[in-house]
């Protein structure tokens, strides 16, 4: 995506220094920080303190955190049962976007294939910079098929923009490029059909406020930011046309773990016969995975991120208390959607039901023995 002229992704290999880049997530939009990843540690913090966030972007991260691993603990990387508990290390880093694991489990499993130690670092970055470019060109496709649901929107509804609704950022900085629910967004907007963005700010970390919102500007989307709890009087009203979110973790009967708060967006966008489409690439799906509220793991974060909003001032960094001293706080950061509240998923294979006769049939190739 570029941004003020360059172009750039949320993690990169440079090749001069042999050294993983990101983007440090926690300071946008009001400052752009490059963070380099050259520790097993420094990965895990990262994915754990939320540098890099976003499904598929910790699906890329886990990845080349085995890369990291192996390079930087040297020879040790060719004892297969330390190595696997330092790939498991990885892996808990964040427990409910399913994309981590995938990420780990495909470099692991390619490493292991390989039986000296120049060869296993190689195997992980080969495997790593593979997983990239596919989840890159998987958005990109997702951009495509949903294109077309927005096109038929704006064609019903002639003169005036397209409303979406969106929670979260499953924006290109949660992924590699062009974002899932974003893609088919920026891929109307490249189009010329006229579109806005209802940008729900995501307490408690604003992902919605201050990377969605960064994304949408740079790339020139009309939005407007607007509180987690406006959408459902927006939609009584007339004012979104769809709701287009991504995802951490969807089974394969459907139902979707996403950012907390989402469920709440489905059910008023059912209250009020608005579609609500889910955006996602296969990585996401987890295909073990039969019942989504009682199976999918939801992760608890520090309740300090409810008490604290943080914020900029002067160009400094800082954190505000907005709670009373002893009031405990609990900060569920997924929720799942139950599939009878999707309308359809959008992955890099075309639109489909939120039903695991379509989605099983959509990825039939996975099923067979
Ligand atoms: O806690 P986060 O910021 O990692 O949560 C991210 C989301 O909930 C996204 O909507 C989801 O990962 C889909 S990303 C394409």
């Amino acid at each position: 995506m570029n941004v003020d002229g360059k172009e750039m992704r949320p993690i990169w290999f440079d090749p001069d220094t042999e050294t993983v880049r990101v983007i440090d997530q926690r300071w946008l939009p009001h400052e752009l920080i490059i963070k380099d990843l050259t520790h097993v540690d420094e990965v895990i913090h990262a994915i754990r303190e939320m540098v890099v966030r976003g499904a598929p972007l910790i699906g890329a991260t886990g990845a080349l955190g085995v890369y990291v691993i192996l390079v930087q603990k040297g020879n040790r990387g060719m004892d297969d049962a330390w190595f696997s508990s330092q790939c498991d290390d990885l892996k808990n880093a964040r427990p409910t976007a399913t994309n981590l694991r995938w990420g780990v489990n495909r470099v692991q499993a390619k490493v292991m294939e390989k039986t000296s130690h120049e060869t296993r670092i190689q195997a992980a970055l080969d495997e790593s910079l593979a997983i990239m470019e596919e989840e890159a060109d998987n958005c990109r496709k997702i951009g495509t098929h949903g294109l077309e649901l927005i096109r038929e929107t704006a064609d019903r509804n002639p003169g005036r923009p397209v409303n979406i609704l969106t929670h979260c950022n499953a924006g290109w900085l949660a992924c590699i490029e062009y974002g899932t629910a974003t893609a088919p967004i920026y891929a109307a907007h490249d189009a010329g059909i006229p579109v806005h963005v209802w940008v729900d700010e995501t307490r408690p970390l604003n992902q919605g406020a201050r990377l969605t919102a960064w994304e949408l500007g740079k790339h020139g989307v009309p939005h407007t930011v607007i509180t987690d709890n406006a959408g459902g009087h927006l939609m009584q009203h007339g004012r979104v046309d769809l709701v287009i979110v991504g995802t951490d973790r969807t089974t394969r009967t459907g139902d979707v773990a996403n950012k907390i708060g989402t469920y709440l967006k489905a059910l008023a966008a059912r209250d009020n016969d608005i579609p609500f489409y889910v955006a996602l690439p296969a990585s996401t799906f987890d295909w073990d995975l039969t019942d989504g509220i009682r199976e999918i793991p939801i992760e608890e974060r520090d309740p300090d991120e409810i008490r604290y909003v943080r914020g900029w001032h002067d160009d400094a960094m800082i954190q505000v208390r907005i709670t009373p001293m002893d009031s405990p706080a609990a900060n569920h950061a997924f929720d799942v959607t139950p599939a009878r509240l999707v309308t359809g998923f959008i992955t890099e294979r075309g639109v489909c039901d939120a039903s695991e006769s379509a989605i099983t049939a959509l990825y039939a190739d996975r099923f067979k023995n």
